[in-house]
Formats: structure tokens, C-alpha cells, sequence
């Protein structure tokens, strides 16, 4: 059965953990996956996640199955995040959301159900892009292709190819977007350019995907939330991916959320009742312990605005460590500009760093990043930053 079987290449990502764990290097720094760890270099566990899960365990339930859509109480915290309260939409009924499981379980519902209904369509994600989306979509049937995104000479957006690209897609096209912080380059959309896109998506009728797994951490959960709004305000219909792995440092819980937004209430409905039946045959139904947490967090005021502390914080200890790191690169000697790592947003620098040197900066300082040159500048923290800054100087 299994001996045609070929070994698969590992994940360039949750892969680098691997190679990291079996580095005997006490100064070993992993720079490669996503995720935040405070100046003492652990994953924090949020203060409101703490005082929420205490308030569950003090009234335990049983875990029955959860409806296939997860926990209501979820939803409309997720519905509050994205759409805030002023847009009509959300009364209008023209949108509905889904617990899923992290924002990579909103991309696969979201990508199957598009498979039914697009099944012809093309999806295009940013060059580059975060690797896992052009296999998610491959993954559901569909041909993927890059549109042109990162310029690395002006380190920004190539705005004007990207817009040429775009408008040139055939109708129905699907097209990925980073809405805030994007992963890989740190690059984003300025307000004046998002609105552009959301009117080249309706002139050429292009179905838009927003990713959003960062929400929060380049200026604010409503500022990051921008590129929503206009798309809502549009009155297009489109989907969202969203996240809680980072915004409640809760990666292992699996906390994410597919939306929807669509013509009319009874549009919502019928595309409900398909969602459902994508998620029914991937997994069945949502788990229960994350989604509570986060449902207990959003549904209580004093708990939300100690967790928005909390990722203020967060953003502004990653603002933080991209000065620093600018300022330690100078001082390792690097023989090169690094001011860009201050403009760039979000969790991750795209350092412009070869294979190559990226895999020197690996073998010979264990300073683990993307074969891509990206590095999570929110693993950094004051004490691993100089080993990072002179590897760096080093392998230039
Ligand atoms: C990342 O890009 O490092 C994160 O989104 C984690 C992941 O799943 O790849």
C-alpha cells in the first residue's frame, strides 16, 4: 500500500521547530514560527485568559457537541471585533461567522465551500505570500497564482503593479488579502490604497478573501480592522479569516473564525446552511474550551479592556524590539541600512536575507528563521537580540 509513498518536504515553517528542538546551542534563538514571547523569552498567558478560565472553572460544564457553527456567544464577540457596532451591516443580517479552528481551519472551510460554488475560479495571494496559503487553496482544487506585491528595493508595496495585475484577473477570481501586518514582509496597504482595491474587486467583479491573523498588532483591533469596514461599506460580498492564536496568545487552542458577508439576510441564510455542511465533513464541529475563553473575554467589559491592554503591550514590545534590533545591527558592524525593520508592521521583519545566509545564520550562530529571510521580530527580547544582531552582521 504505502511503498510508493515519497517522503513530503518539511513544512517551511512549523518545520524549522524540528531542526531547533535537536540544536544543542544554549544560545540557539528561534526566529522562525509566529509567535510572540515576552521579554523573558516565555509565551505569555494572558491575564484575562487566566481570571476567564477561572470564572469557567468555577461554573464547569459538560462538553456536549457544539452546534457546527460553535459557540454563539463566540460568533457575535468575532461579528463585534470585525464589524464594530456602527455599520448597518451586522443588523441588516448581511453577515454570519464560524468558529473554526485557528485561522488556517477558516481558510480550508472557506476554500472548500468556494470549490462547490467557484469551481473554475483562479485564486491569486500576494508575492510573496504566507506559505500555507497557496497549499490550502491547491490543497481545495483550485489554481493558485501570485499577484505582485512586495517591491524589495523601496521595501513597500508595488501598488502600481499590483493594481495592473489585479485588474486584470477574470471575473470571479478569488484574491487573497493580508488585511493588516502582512506576513511575510511587514508591508501594508495605506487607507488611500485599500479603498482602490476594494474598487477594482467590485468594477471587476473579484471575490475578496481577507485574511486577518494579526488584528491588533500593527495599531489597534479597530484600525486593524480598516480594510473590513471598506470592504463591508462596498456592499460586496466577501469572506474573512480570522484569528485568536496571537491577539490572546492562545495558538494551542485552535481559536479562529470563517465570515461571511453577503446581499441580504436571506442570502446569509442559504450560504449558512452550505458553510454548515463544509464544516460538518471536515471535522464535524468546533472544540469548547478556546472559544469559551475568548466568548467570556469579549462578552464582559472590564475582561475586554484588560485584554486589549494586554495586546497594546504586546504591539508595543514588538515596536519596541524593532528599534532595538535596528540599533544593535548598527553596533554588530552590519554593513547595511536596516531602518525599513522600524516601518514594517506586525509580528515578522522580511530582513532581505538570502537562502544562503539564512541558512549560515542557522548553522553556524542557531539563529532560526524562514529560508524566506523572515524573522519573527516578537520572539526577540533583550537578551537574545545581540546573538541575533551579530549573526546577522555576520553572514551580510
Ligand atoms: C506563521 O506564519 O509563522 C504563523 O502563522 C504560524 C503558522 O501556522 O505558520
Amino acid at each position: 500500500l504505502f511503498s510508493s509513498v515519497e517522503l513530503a518536504p518539511r513544512d517551511p515553517i512549523l518545520g524549522l521547530y524540528e531542526t531547533f528542538n535537536a540544536d544543542s546551542n544554549p544560545n540557539k534563538v528561534n526566529l522562525g514560527v509566529g509567535v510572540y514571547f515576552t521579554e523573558e523569552g516565555k509565551i505569555p498567558l494572558l491575564r484575562a485568559v487566566q481570571v476567564a478560565e477561572k470564572m469557567i472553572l468555577e461554573n464547569p460544564k459538560a462538553r456536549g457537541y457544539l452546534p457546527i457553527e460553535g459557540i454563539a456567544a463566540y460568533n457575535n464577540g468575532v461579528q463585534q471585533l470585525l464589524f464594530s457596532s456602527e455599520t448597518e451591516m451586522t443588523g441588516a443580517g448581511r453577515s454570519a461567522s464560524f468558529e473554526t479552528l485557528g485561522g488556517t481551519g477558516a481558510l480550508k472551510v472557506g476554500a472548500d465551500f468556494l470549490k462547490r460554488l467557484k469551481p473554475n475560479a483562479k485564486v491569486a495571494i500576494s508575492d510573496p505570500s504566507w506559505e500555507n496559503h497557496r497549499a490550502l487553496f491547491e490543497g481545495a482544487g483550485f489554481e493558485v497564482v501570485n499577484y505582485p506585491y512586495y517591491d524589495p528595493t523601496t521595501r513597500g508595496v508595488n501598488f502600481t503593479e499590483m493594481k495592473a495585475y489585479l485588474s486584470a484577473m477574470p471575473a470571479d477570481s478569488i484574491i487573497v488579502l493580508h488585511a493588516c501586518c502582512h506576513n511575510p514582509t511587514g508591508a501594508d496597504l495605506s487607507p488611500a490604497q485599500w479603498e482602490e482595491v476594494v474598487t477594482i474587486c467590485q468594477e471587476k467583479k473579484l471575490i475578496p478573501f481577507l485574511d486577518l491573523a494579526y488584528q491588533g498588532f500593527a495599531d489597534g483591533i479597530f484600525e486593524d480592522g480598516l480594510a473590513v469596514r471598506l470592504f463591508t461599506q462596498s456592499g460586496l460580498s466577501f469572506f474573512i479569516a480570522s484569528s485568536f492564536s496571537k491577539s490572546f496568545s492562545l495558538y494551542g487552542e485552535r481559536v479562529g473564525a470563517l465570515s461571511v458577508v453577503t446581499q441580504s439576510k436571506e442570502e446569509t441564510a442559504k450560504v449558512v446552511s452550505q458553510i454548515k455542511r463544509v464544516i460538518r465533513t471536515n471535522y464535524s464541529n468546533p472544540p469548547t474550551h478556546g472559544a469559551t475563553i475568548v466568548a467570556t473575554v469579549l462578552n464582559d467589559t472590564a475582561l475586554r479592556n484588560m485584554w486589549e491592554q494586554e495586546l497594546m503591550e504586546m504591539r508595543d514590545r514588538i515596536k519596541a524590539m524593532r528599534e532595538l534590533l535596528v540599533t544593535e545591527l548598527k553596533a554588530a558592524g552590519a554593513n547595511k541600512d536596516f531602518e525599513f525593520i522600524k516601518v514594517q508592521r506586525g509580528m515578522f521583519s522580511y530582513t532581505g536575507l538570502s537562502k544562503e545566509q539564512v541558512d549560515r545564520l542557522i548553522n553556524e550562530h542557531s539563529v532560526y528563521a524562514v529560508g524566506t529571510g523572515r524573522i519573527c521580530v516578537a520572539s526577540l527580547n533583550t537578551k537574545n537580540i545581540k546573538t541575533v544582531a551579530q549573526g546577522i552582521a555576520a553572514v551580510l
